[in-house]
C-alpha cells in the first residue's frame, strides 16, 4: 500500500520521519493561510498543517473529501491527550485529492441526532461514523475469538445449505421459488438445526458455523429477519458438556472485549423458579426485585381488587417511592400484559398512602414490611391473576421499574442458565401443544416416559443462556431415539403422512447408527448488541432491515418483473 501509516498511527515516536497518510477529512480550521485538518480513518484521527504553498488548493478541499498528504511528523505545542496521535501532526509538504464528497446528510461524527431512517438510507455514511465503525470492529473482534476457541476445542467449521426444505414448526419460513422445479419452492434456513444433527451421524462430532439464519417473525430492538447464529453441535455430549463448553466460550469473550472476569460456574435457574421470581425466562440479574407470591398475606384482605380471589397474588416492593406519572408508567407496562393495571400502596415516614393503602389491616402492613424487608420507605405494586398471566405482568413490572430507576448498571454483565424448560407449550393460534424449543428437543428424564399424556407439565432437556436480560442462546439434548421421535411429532399432533413428508428424509438418517448428542446456538448479533452497549440490535448489523422489514437504502424488498414472475410460473394478485 502506498500509505505510509495509518491515521490512528503515529506519536512522539515517529518524531522526524516523513510519512504519506490517506483519509477523510473531518474537519478543517483555517488560521491566517494557515489550515489545520483531521484527517480520519478508521484506525483514528491525525492532525495536519497546511501551510500557505497549499492554500490554494486547501481553499478547494471540503469535509469528506478523501485526501492524500506527504509530510514529516513533528511534536504538537498543545497536546491532546484524549487522541492516541495527541501529542503528534504532521506538517505537510504535498497534498493530493484522491476524490471528492458532496456535502453529507449528516455530520460523520458520534452521538449525531439523526432519525434512524436516514442513517440507514446513507448506511455506508453511518458506518464511517466512529462509534459504528467500533462496533463492527468489536463484532469481528467476537467472531475471531469464538472461532479462536472452538477451533482449539477441535471443533470443524463447516456451512450448510441456505436452500433447504421448507418444514412446519417453528417460525414462518422464508420462500424462494425455484425457476427449475416450478411450482416448487426452497425455505431458507431459521437455524442449521437439522443439518448439524446429520453432521453427528456423519461423525462429524464437533461442528460449529457463524450461520445466517431467516425467520419470518415480526421486529423487535433484538430481532432481525435475517440474523447470524454461531451455531453448534457436539457428539457424544450430555447437555453438560454443551453448557460447560459454551460457558467457558463466553466468559472468554467477556473477558476478552469487556475486561470482566467470572468467578466460578454461571448461575443456574430452573425455569420455574425464573418465572416465580423474576416472572420472566429471561431475568436481568443486575439487580434483584423479586416478585412475591403474596396469597398467604392477603389470605382475609378487605383490599377489594385482593378480596376472595382463588388465583395468585403476586406483587413487588420496592425501597423507593413512585410518584403519579411512575405509577403510570407501571400500570402501562402491566396493562400491556394482560392484566388491568396494579393497586399500589406507598410508605414513608411511617404513613401509607396509595390506591389500597386505606384497605390494608395493620397485619397486613407489618407483614409486608417484613415480606419486603422495606425499613424506611417503599411502593407495593400488586394484582392478582392466572399464575402465568400474573407472573408475566408483574415481570414487565420489574423491568419497568428497573429502567424508571436506572437500577441495571451497564458496565455490568450477569449472565445465567435457564434449565428445566416446559417441553411444550400452547399455541392459541393452532389450538394444540407445539414444541416449546424444537421437536428435537429430548424430554429430561422424568418425562421421557409420560410426555404425550402429560403435556402441560413435561420437562425438556433444554438450556438457555441468558446475558442482561437478553435470551443469547439456546440449546437442547437431542433425541436419537427413533421411537422417542415417533411419540414427539404425535404429540405436536403432526400426521404421520406429515411426518413422513416433512421429516422422512431426517428421521430415515437415525436408522444408521447415531451417536447421543446436544448442541446450542448463540445469537451474535444480540451479543454483539450487548457487549457494544448498543439499544438496537441494528446497531451492530452493517446493513439492516428497518422495524418495517424494510432496507431504506436500497427498497428491498421491491416488485420484480413480470417477466421474472413468469419465469418462476408465479401471479401475484395486485
Ligand atoms: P433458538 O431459536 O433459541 O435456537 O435461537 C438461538 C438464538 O438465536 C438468536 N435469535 C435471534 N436473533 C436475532 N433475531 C432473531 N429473529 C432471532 N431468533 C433467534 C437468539 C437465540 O437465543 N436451532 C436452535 C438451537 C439449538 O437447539 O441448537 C435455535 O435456533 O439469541
Amino acid at each position: 500500500m502506498k500509505r505510509t501509516h495509518t491515521c490512528g498511527e503515529l506519536n512522539l515516536s515517529n518524531v522526524g520521519q516523513s510519512v504519506l497518510l490517506q483519509g477523510w477529512v473531518r474537519k478543517i480550521r483555517k488560521m491566517g493561510a494557515m489550515n489545520f485538518v483531521d484527517l480520519r480513518d478508521r484506525y483514528g484521527i491525525t492532525q495536519l498543517i497546511i501551510g500557505e504553498e497549499n492554500a490554494v488548493l486547501m481553499e478547494n478541499i471540503k469535509t469528506e473529501y478523501v485526501i492524500e498528504v506527504e509530510g514529516i511528523v513533528i511534536e504538537r505545542k498543545s497536546k491532546n491527550l484524549d487522541l492516541s496521535t495527541g501529542e503528534i501532526e504532521i506538517q505537510v509538504s504535498q497534498i493530493k485529492i484522491i476524490n471528492k464528497s458532496e456535502l453529507t446528510p449528516f455530520l460523520i461524527e458520534n452521538g449525531i441526532d439523526s432519525g434512524e431512517d436516514t442513517r440507514m438510507t446513507y448506511r455506508y455514511l453511518d458506518l464511517r461514523r466512529p462509534e459504528m465503525q467500533n462496533k463492527l470492529i468489536t463484532r469481528s473482534k467476537i467472531n475471531h475469538i469464538v472461532r479462536n476457541f472452538l477451533e482449539a476445542e477441535s471443533f470443524l467449521e463447516i456451512e450448510t445449505p441456505i436452500f433447504g426444505k421448507s418444514t412446519p414448526e417453528g417460525a414462518r419460513d422464508f420462500l424462494v421459488p425455484s425457476r427449475l422445479n416450478k411450482n416448487k419452492f426452497y425455505a431458507l434456513p431459521q437455524s442449521p438445526q437439522l443439518y448439524k444433527q446429520l453432521f453427528m451421524i456423519s461423525g462429524i462430532d464437533k461442528y460449529y458455523q457463524i450461520a445466517r439464519c431467516f425467520r419470518d417473525e415480526n421486529l423487535r430492538a433484538d430481532r432481525q429477519l435475517e440474523f447470524t447464529q454461531l451455531d453448534l453441535e457436539m457428539s457424544f455430549a450430555i447437555g453438560e458438556d454443551v453448557m460447560l463448553l459454551v460457558e467457558a466460550m463466553i466468559k472468554k469473550v467477556l473477558s476478552e472485549i469487556k475486561g470482566v472476569e467470572f468467578e466460578g460456574p454461571l448461575l443456574r435457574l430452573s425455569y420455574s423458579d425464573a418465572i416465580e421470581f423474576y416472572g420472566i425466562d429471561k431475568p436481568d440479574l443486575r439487580y434483584d426485585l423479586k416478585i412475591h407470591t403474596l396469597n398467604s398475606i392477603f389470605k382475609d384482605t378487605e383490599v377489594k381488587m385482593l378480596a376472595n380471589v382463588d388465583d395468585s397474588i403476586r406483587g413487588i416492593m420496592i425501597d423507593k417511592i413512585l410518584n403519579k406519572s411512575q405509577i403510570e408508567l407501571i400500570n402501562e407496562a402491566a396493562k400491556q400484559n394482560s392484566i388491568n393495571g396494579v393497586g399500589f400502596a406507598k410508605f414513608e415516614n411511617g404513613v401509607w398512602s396509595g390506591s389500597i393503602a386505606s384497605q390494608l389491616s395493620d397485619n397486613e402492613k407489618t407483614a409486608l414490611l417484613k415480606e419486603f424487608e422495606i425499613k424506611d420507605a417503599g411502593t407495593l405494586l400488586v394484582n392478582h391473576g392466572k399464575y402465568s398471566v400474573i407472573s408475566q405482568a408483574m415481570g414487565a413490572v420489574r423491568i419497568a421499574l428497573a429502567n424508571i430507576f436506572e437500577l441495571a448498571n451497564p458496565n455490568e454483565y450477569k449472565a445465567l442458565w435457564v434449565t428445566e424448560f416446559p417441553l411444550f407449550e400452547f399455541s392459541e393460534e393452532e389450538n394444540r401443544y407445539m414444541a416449546a424449543h424444537h421437536p428435537f428437543t429430548m424430554p429430561l428424564p422424568e418425562s421421557v416416559n409420560d410426555f404425550e399424556v402429560n403435556k402441560e407439565n413435561a420437562k425438556a432437556y433444554a438450556y438457555d443462556i441468558v446475558l442482561n436480560g437478553f435470551e443469547l442462546g439456546g440449546g437442547s439434548q437431542r433425541i436419537t431415539d427413533p421411537k422417542i421421535q415417533k411419540r414427539m411429532f404425535e404429540a405436536i399432533e403432526l400426521t404421520k403422512e406429515q411426518v413422513d413428508e416433512n421429516f422422512g428424509w431426517f428421521m430415515n438418517a437415525y436408522k444408521y447408527g447415531a451417536p447421543y448428542h446436544s448442541g446450542l446456538a448463540i445469537g451474535m448479533d444480540r451479543l454483539s448488541m450487548i457487549l457494544t452497549g448498543s439499544d438496537s440490535i441494528r446497531d451492530v448489523i452493517a446493513f439492516p432491515k428497518n422495524a418495517s422489514g424494510i432496507d431504506p437504502m436500497n427498497g428491498a424488498p421491491d416488485f420484480v418483473t413480470d417477466a421474472q414472475l413468469s419465469e418462476l410460473n408465479i401471479k401475484t394478485v395486485k
